[in-house]
């Protein structure tokens, strides 16, 4: 019989974003065994609306709670944004999302208490992150900018050629017109386009990848809830998808940095 501590971590998001996140997971926790969902059916989330967003996320929780998981971590940042508060409100297992880390990351890194946060339009929208900040730190402003074009270029893989360097260019130079000293990469598939933010902002300002401190407080929650997986063996991992398994394979590798193995295709149930 499993144990509660054994039970793995549901994980979700939109796509393969979400792959980043469950990557520090993995590392930060390697005993523990996940289930990883990505809707790759209905993805892109960051145009759509907040109650299409929070519909898809509440349908995604319910097929991960019938796999038996003992938590739930929204690793899309616009699915935090717009389905956190209501996941939190119907289930009993705790739900944690990439957009508090993200901000207690930002509040802790910046000097000048001048920060930028770039996401999607839905994520930028519902000024989560503003929020988020001002509610730890009220001195501290927050500019915020959209960066929709990020989200393709990191699929396709174009990391670092001239075309993406324009398009950060592009978007990032009013924020660094406003003289941030912090960046929040407030959507899952920025952290691929690191170096090419970090080069087009330069070494004085902070990048934050919410990946990060959402693995830490991963592992905070469960240890609070006394259902850390204390084994010692690895953990197992698992993967569904809404639509199209190759592709999640093939362009998965780049955000989780290992082969994916054993992706199935589900349905939901409800689609
Ligand atoms: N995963 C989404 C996020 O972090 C980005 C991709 C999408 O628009 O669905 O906001």
């Amino acid at each position: 019989m499993r144990t509660d501590k054994e039970r793995p971590i549901g994980v979700f998001d939109s796509g393969i974003g979400g792959l980043t996140v469950l990557r520090e997971i993995t590392r930060l926790l390697p005993s523990e065994n996940t289930i990883y969902l990505g809707d790759t059916a209905r993805v892109p989330y960051g145009n759509k609306s907040k109650d299409t967003v929070a519909r898809y996320s509440l349908e995604i929780a319910d097929f991960l709670v019938r796999k038996g998981v003992k938590m739930i971590v929204v690793a899309c940042n616009t699915a935090s944004a717009f389905g956190l508060a209501e996941l939190r409100k119907k289930l009993a297992i705790p739900v944690i999302g990439v957009i508090e880390p993200g901000a207690k990351a930002a509040v802790k890194a910046t000097r000048s208490n001048k920060v930028g946060v770039i996401g999607t339009e839905g994520t930028i929208k519902s000024s989560a992150y503003v929020s988020a900040i001002k509610t730890l730190n009220p001195d501290i402003t927050t500019n915020t900018a959209a960066c929709p074009l990020f989200v393709p270029l990191a699929e396709e893989g174009w990391i670092d050629n001239e075309v993406t360097t324009a398009v950060a260019k592009r978007y990032l130079t009013g924020l660094m017109n406003l003289s941030i000293d912090t960046l929040v990469l407030g959507c899952t598939h920025y952290p691929v386009l690191k170096e090419t933010i970090s080069m087009v902002v330069g070494p004085s300002v902070t990048l934050i990848d919410s990946a990060a401190s959402t693995a830490e407080e991963t592992k905070t929650t469960l240890a609070d809830k006394g259902i850390l997986n204390d084994n010692k063996t690895a953990g197992g991992h698992f993967f569904y998808v809404t639509d199209s398994p190759e592709r999640f394979v093939a362009v998965g590798r780049r955000f989780f940095g290992e082969r994916l193995e054993g992706v199935e295709i589900t349905h939901l149930d409800t689609l």
